[in-house]
């Protein structure tokens, strides 16, 4: 075991086991980071939404209520791939309420929103994750990979 290896990242301590994928432990830290922060963003936009379902009323209930259900079960799937590439690249997910209210772009709301109210906050959040996920898509900068985004 490489005592690199034995590192601790601000989630906990990195994984012991060498990881040789083709990826720099520096740029596979980067996308851990940014793929922490998309998470985040996820579970929260998940967690909203299932919210959302629970509690929308008025004349679009039956509407919103099945339409907020097909989002969250698609939000809670998506949330699992991201999870589990994090930890492929040998890092820890994070996985508890604080990490995401610390790691998370969208703010969570008080209170009950009217059903037009919750669809823009969802419209808001969903463009949120998109943002996130642009930004943890790029690809870093660092010299080794630079020389390969050349060939
Ligand atoms: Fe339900």
């Amino acid at each position: 075991m490489s005592k690199s290896n034995k590192k601790t990242t601000p989630l906990g301590p990195a994984s012991r086991v060498a990881i040789d994928i083709g990826i720099g432990e520096k740029d596979r830290k980067a996308i851990a980071d940014g793929l922490s922060r998309l998470l985040a963003d996820t579970y929260t936009l998940y967690l909203t939404t299932h919210n959302f379902h629970w509690n929308v009323t008025g004349p679009m209930f039956q509407t919103l209520h099945l339409m907020f259900e097909v989002q969250y079960n698609e939000l809670w799937l998506a949330i699992d791939l991201i999870a589990k590439r994090i930890r492929a690249l040998g890092h820890v997910a994070p996985g508890t309420y604080k990490q995401f209210s610390e790691l998370s772009a969208i703010k969570e709301e008080d209170g009950v929103p009217k059903a037009t109210d919750m669809i823009r906050l969802l419209v808001d959040g969903h463009e949120t994750v998109a943002r996130t996920a642009a930004r943890s898509s790029r690809r870093p900068t660092t010299p080794a990979t630079s020389r390969r985004a050349i060939c």
